[in-house]
């Protein structure tokens, strides 16, 4: 990974830490992508001391955004050039209902289009790279549900649950799209399952009850170091080379719900991704 451009959302905490410590201490150079600057800097800081790499950015975005994903995403293109490494990683887990500034639920924002977005605006960089990778953190709460092809944003049934189970399904099912559509060989699209960690993602923006639930439910779970194992194999390992358009977990590829294989509904999610953000054409070249 020596001197390759990685890019990793969510880099100031839990898995997506890990994962840009790891890919730091193999000598690449991280992009951190954080919400927060003071959060994002502390982390930076803590990688910087624990791998010596000095070539770490810190970048903030707000992923609830699109305006902000763009923006933050031409800056690395235009800094760069080149992106060999997207992990899709940042996420959060709401109780409340709430839209984005561009009419979104919140967590399908964050969770889904973010990515769709992200790996969008970055894909010239990936076309750049022989080896291009986009890793999107998904969950095995996919199985807990389907896609709400015709109220995305569940305002009709919307539960903090159902909502996040609604989006990590559709990470697993943008990727498969991704795969079937994309013509160039040298990219990658890698879904994964951390499996149970025990991060904060369940107490930040849920109520009592939901905080309370994630805190006995997380007491099970594996740290993030071990959690992060597996989108650290496929942004950087030379074994999932060319391995694309597969669900991973524990660094090998798992079969993912059936909901995930059908074609007319991941198609059909992805034009309307595509429609939300406004995306004429995912592949277009600059
Ligand atoms: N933990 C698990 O058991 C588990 C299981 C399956 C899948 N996952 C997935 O793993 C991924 C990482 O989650 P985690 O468990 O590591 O949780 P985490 O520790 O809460 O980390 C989530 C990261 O996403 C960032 N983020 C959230 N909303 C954002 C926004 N609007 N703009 C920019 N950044 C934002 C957070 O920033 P702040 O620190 O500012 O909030 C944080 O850096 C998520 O996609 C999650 O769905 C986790």
């Amino acid at each position: 990974m020596k001197n390759k451009v990685c890019v990793v959302t969510g880099a100031n905490a839990g898995l997506g830490f890990e994962t840009a410590k790891a890919l730091a201490s193999q000598g690449a150079k991280v992009v951190l992508l954080s919400r927060s600057a003071d959060k994002g800097r502390e982390a930076l800081d803590l990688i910087h001391s624990a791998t010596g790499n000095e070539a770490l950015e810190l970048m903030t975005v707000d992923l609830s955004s699109q305006a902000s994903i763009r923006e933050v995403g031409h800056n690395i293109l235009q800094k760069y050039g080149v992106v060999d490494s997207l992990v899709n990683n940042a996420g959060t887990w709401i109780s409340k209902f709430s839209l984005t500034e561009d009419g979104v639920e919140t967590m399908f924002a964050v969770n889904h289009l973010a990515y769709v977005l992200m790996s969008h605006v970055l894909y010239p960089g990936l076309q750049k790279s022989e080896d291009g990778r986009i890793v999107c953190v998904a969950s095995n709460s996919h199985y807990q549900t389907k896609l709400h092809l015709d109220d995305l944003n569940l305002t009709h049934k919307y539960h903090g649950l159902r909502a996040y189970a609604q989006s990590k399904l559709a990470n697993i099912g943008f990727v498969y799209e991704l795969h079937a559509r994309k013509t160039e060989q040298n990219i990658g699209a890698y879904a994964i399952s951390p499996g149970l960690v025990k991060t904060d993602i369940g107490v930040k923006h849920t109520n009592f009850l939901h905080a309370l639930a994630w805190k006995i439910r997380r007491s099970g779970g594996v740290s993030p170091a071990e959690g992060a194992r597996c989108q650290i194999f496929c942004a950087s390992d030379p074994a999932a080379k060319g391995q694309s358009g597969l669900y991973w977990e524990n660094a090998q590829p798992r079969k993912s719900s059936k909901e995930t294989h059908l074609r007319e509904r991941t198609s059909n999610l992805w034009d309307q991704c595509l429609e939300m953000c406004k995306i004429d054409d995912f592949f277009v070249k600059v």
